[in-house]
């Protein structure tokens, strides 16, 4: 089936609309059309970098002519006399004829929220498979992405093991505590992550700019009474703040926090951002919520200070909800992770008895989006 059957041009060539076969029109600016020409002067053949610059542009420029085939349209560009096709299917896949949104709090079509219901089904798989299996590793990945949360069972139980994990699909991004970071009891800590208090559900360096987007935490013993990791959607936790109170939804994402952190000689990291953050669209795009590095709130006006007080605590209270937890013990050899701009995570009080050791480390987003990516163009899409 032809994606579009009709090609015109508005009477003073600044839109092209193109009409598929159910008689939709989807209108295309001359502007956007010719900055997104994928011609050879337009665009490099080799990277797909763009070789002009918008102020290259002529400021006049209009369609002139529009000639449809069945799998292309080719436009000439006035002033510049210029002719460029493109693929039908390329313009359906990127239009944008649509109403601006008024929803606030939505969410990416690859996003997928969850309560303690996931318990049953929590994304994981075995570190053999994951090595050894692009669409094993695809899946996964795409787990992540939905979820914000997933495990790996069957790996190494040598102290740095997490790095092979980390290599599945980008590079650690060290910080101040290093390349990694140990978990387990100390004396006199500097951190309450390295003692055995149970930690309420967090995420992680809420302080820094940007947030480490990713966090493993990878288990080399555990033989204690209690440490089980628990694990809470701070996306699920915005959208029924969103549904049940709008007004602390509002005023967590409309207002800045303050997060510090100077436990260490010769650091002291700072940051202001909100603790629901919205895309300039309304789209969810990341959640901080750590009671321990939360600063002197200094950005919210005083008429609203009791309402966002109200609002934290609401949060606070939801983040403690074990209907909206998943927990689960860790075995020596198995990891999981979070997408640190969405999934909390805590950990329950243990004994001293036994041991407890976990290694830590942070990574990046972007470059597991960019692995997966790269498997579902050879694979295609994961569900
Ligand atoms: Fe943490």
């Amino acid at each position: 089936m032809p994606i579009f059957t009709s090609a015109q041009i508005t009477h003073d060539g600044a839109v092209l609309v193109l009409q598929d076969p159910d008689g939709q029109s989807v209108r295309y600016h001359a502007i956007w059309l010719r900055d997104n020409a994928q011609d050879p002067e337009t665009r490099a053949t080799g990277n797909g970098q763009k070789l002009i610059t918008v102020s290259d542009i002529p400021v006049d420029t209009v369609v002139a002519e529009a000639e449809l085939s069945a799998t292309d349209v080719t436009l000439t560009f006035q002033p510049e006399g210029k002719n460029v096709s493109y693929s039908l299917q390329w313009l359906a896949d990127n239009q944008y004829d649509f109403k601006a949104g008024e929803e606030t709090g939505c969410l990416s079509a690859d996003v997928e929220t969850w309560d303690h219901q996931l318990s049953d089904k929590l994304p994981s798989s075995d570190f053999t498979e994951l090595s050894s299996s692009e669409t094993c590793l695809g899946q996964w990945l795409s787990d992540v992405q939905r979820y914000g949360v997933a495990k790996i069972t069957g790996g190494s139980k040598k102290s740095g093991a997490l790095f092979d994990v980390v290599s599945l699909f980008g590079y650690v991004r060290e910080t101040n505590y290093g390349k990694w970071f140990e978990v387990r009891s100390e004396v006199n800590p500097t951190n309450l992550a390295y003692t055995g208090l149970g930690l309420q559900a967090h995420t992680d360096n809420p302080y820094r700019d940007p947030v480490p987007t990713l966090q493993i935490l990878y288990c080399l013993e555990n033989s204690v009474a209690g440490g089980d990791n628990s694990v809470v959607d701070g996306f699920r936790i915005a959208e029924r703040l969103k549904a049940d109170f709008p007004e602390y939804f509002d005023v967590l994402s409309q207002y800045s926090a303050r997060f510090e952190y100077k436990g260490d000689d010769g650091v002291c990291l700072r940051s202001k951002r909100p603790m629901i953050e919205l895309s300039p669209e309304g789209e969810l795009i990341a959640v901080r919520f750590n009671n321990r590095s939360c600063a002197a709130l200094t950005d919210i006006p005083f008429e609203k200070m009791a309402l966002y007080y109200r609002a934290y605590r609401h949060f606070s209270d939801m983040v403690n909800d074990p209907a909206l937890a998943v927990s689960f013990k860790l075995s020596p050899g198995e990891c999981f992770i979070v997408d640190n701009t969405r999934v909390l995570h805590a950990r329950n009080s243990f004994e001293g008895t036994g041991s407890r050791w976990l290694q830590g480390c942070y990574a990046q987003k972007d470059s597991l989006r960019s692995r997966l990516a790269v498997i579902e163009q050879q694979y295609g899409a994961f569900q």
